[in-house]
């Protein structure tokens, strides 16, 4: 595996490719970067991977300088995927000027859910994505449906720009108990990582509710809510959406149109994301 720094490095090594298949990430690699890194084998060649700590997407609440960077642990875990090239370009490469030029995207898509809790995230990753993109020009690329909005906003994004890449959503990796695997999983306390499951649990009841035929979505988002809230966790949001467009569903369309829950909530000082499609 070549690790590459520099945009100039980056283009020399991967002229003449034109079945890219990139993975984007911020490093503190687990088991789910590493299915993705799996996935994109099947779509293209050669893999690229990049590891970027996009201070764009950080609020100013010093959670981007507590990011775990284990660059050495990454490079091992990648080079055992028979990853191609590895981009990580330090700060000064990706951004050599204040990055002034930005994508934001629409105020309907990315203002909610996690928009809402984290204003400037998403344009943060949107002009990030962009910029790794312009600067590997994959074929296809892979991102989790952990973060859902995230992919669907990357996608959308891509379509809008006709970017000629195809974005592949890849399923979320759990642990045993149910935790969805997280960069974030680390900075639980132990009792708080016994804890952590109960999300994906509350994630099943909707899911189940739904299924069975509930029809006051509101009441069983509350519910999951108040169960969560009861627990200790603090909530953010609890939301049933359409899978097309991340909008509330109409109740003629219950039963027929594809749904997803998605949840955020603090256990502790750790936020984490979860959802489920129905
Ligand atoms: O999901 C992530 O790791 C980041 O948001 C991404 C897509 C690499 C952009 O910085």
């Amino acid at each position: 595996m070549k690790l590459v720094r520099s945009i100039e490095e980056l283009r020399a090594q991967l002229r003449g490719q034109n079945r890219t298949a990139f993975v984007p990430t911020m490093g503190n690699l687990h088991e789910g970067h590493l299915s993705l890194m799996r996935l994109a084998r099947q779509y293209g060649d050669p893999v690229v991977a990049s590891i970027f700590v996009n201070p764009l997407q950080f609020g100013p609440n010093g959670d981007y300088a507590k990011y775990p960077r284990t660059l050495e642990a990454d490079i091992e875990k990648l080079q055992k995927e028979n990853v191609y090239v590895l981009f990580a370009p330090t700060e000064n490469d990706m951004y050599p000027q204040p990055q002034e030029y930005r994508v934001h995207p629409p105020h309907a898509l990315g203002g909610m859910l996690e928009g809402e809790f984290r204003p400037g995230f998403f344009h943060g990753v949107c002009t990030a994505v962009m910029k790794l993109m312009s600067c590997v020009q994959p074929r296809v690329a892979m991102f989790g449906k952990k973060d859902y909005q995230q992919l669907m906003i990357v996608r959308e994004m891509c379509a809008q720009f006709a970017l000629p890449v195809d974005i592949v959503g890849a399923e979320t990796v759990r642990d045993v108990d149910g935790l969805a695997l997280s960069s974030r999983n680390r900075f639980l306390a132990p009792s708080e990582r016994a804890e952590a499951p109960a999300l994906h649990r509350t994630l099943n009841q909707v899911r189940d509710r739904v299924l069975s035929g509930a029809s006051d979505l509101k009441s069983v988002e509350l519910k999951a809510f108040s169960t969560l809230a009861e627990r200790g966790w603090v909530p953010d949001y609890v939301s049933i959406r359409r899978r097309s467009d991340l909008r509330a569903p109409d109740p003629q369309e219950l039963g027929v149109a594809p749904l997803v829950v998605m949840a955020a909530a603090k256990l502790g000082a750790t936020r984490l994301i979860d959802n489920l499609e129905i």
